[in-house]
């Protein structure tokens, strides 16, 4: 049985359609790249699949029940990180972290040893007691990471956990996603760059205006679009193809007047 699994989900804003019909399955082991250029509907999908909005129609299952049975059940078994995070920059990186952790019932103790060791893996200790608002992008990325995974979840489900990562730290949690994949995890991310993604050995779903247009390994996925580089795929997808234009354009509207 999948742990994650999408029944035809659908979501409508008014008579706009954000996400058409998408229908996937993650099992354990299971790394699933959701990529797609800007208004595609990744975001949707993952509030969707987090629980923070519900579909117009279709289902999300975790571990074959759906997850409206018992939401709050299921927020608390998986990994992420609710929008409100933002709610809580007056907090230390610490205390987010406490209070997450309390958010999920891990004994105080855990919370320390484990909460330590991950500030410390991130390079986030010697920040931990300074408020969340004066953290960089970069360190917000890492703090929200480690936030969803402290409880060790069996599924993670990031959107655009890559987002204002630098090299290093993009390397170690490429690295990091691949070990917990390797130890049976289940993992979803929404991403709209290809850069990050194309080294990672995992299973793809292409979105195009809320439709996925291809899924599979990176190799099925270029052989479905008919196009050897994910590059190539991603200028089509997008809305607007001639760049050139575009930039040409937006440079004319700048220096008019
Ligand atoms: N609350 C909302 N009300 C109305 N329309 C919305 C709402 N949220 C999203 N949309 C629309 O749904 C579409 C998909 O948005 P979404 O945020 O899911 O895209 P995305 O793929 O995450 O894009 P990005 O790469 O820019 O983050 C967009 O056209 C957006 O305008
Ligand atoms: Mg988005």
């Amino acid at each position: 049985m999948p742990v994650l699994a999408m029944r035809d989900l659908t979501r409508r804003y008014g008579s706009f359609l954000a996400v058409d019909s998408v229908s996937f399955a993650i099992e354990e082991g299971d790394i699933l790249g959701y990529l797609g250029p800007n208004g595609s509907g990744k975001s949707t999908t993952v509030k969707m699949l987090t629980g923070l909005i519900e579909p117009t129609s279709g289902e999300t299952l975790f571990r074959g029940r759906p997850v409206h049975a018992d939401l709050t059940g299921y927020k608390r078994a998986i990994g992420y990180v609710p929008e409100e995070a933002q709610l809580y920059g007056f907090l230390t990186g610490w205390e987010y972290l406490k209070m997450v952790a309390v958010l999920r019932g891990l004994e105080p103790a855990v919370f320390k040893s484990k909460a330590s060791a991950l500030l410390e893996a991130f390079t986030l200790y010697p920040h931990r007691d300074a408020a969340i608002t004066s953290y960089s992008k970069g360190m917000r990325q890492r703090i929200a990471l480690i936030s969803a995974t402290m409880h060790d979840p069996d599924l993670l489900i990031r959107d655009e956990p890559f987002t204002g990562l630098d090299v290093t730290s993009s390397l170690v949690l490429r690295q990091v996603i691949e070990r917990l994949a390797a130890a049976g995890k289940a993992i979803f991310f929404a991403s709209p760059a290809i850069e990050v993604v194309e080294r990672l050995r995992n299973r793809f779903v292409l979105l195009r205006q809320g439709r996925p247009i291809a899924a599979g390994s990176m190799t099925e996925t270029l052989a479905q679009l008919g196009y050897s580089r994910l590059e190539d795929a991603f200028v089509q997808m997008a809305e607007e193809t001639d760049t050139a234009r575009t930039a040409a354009a937006i440079v004319d509207a700048i220096r008019s007047f």
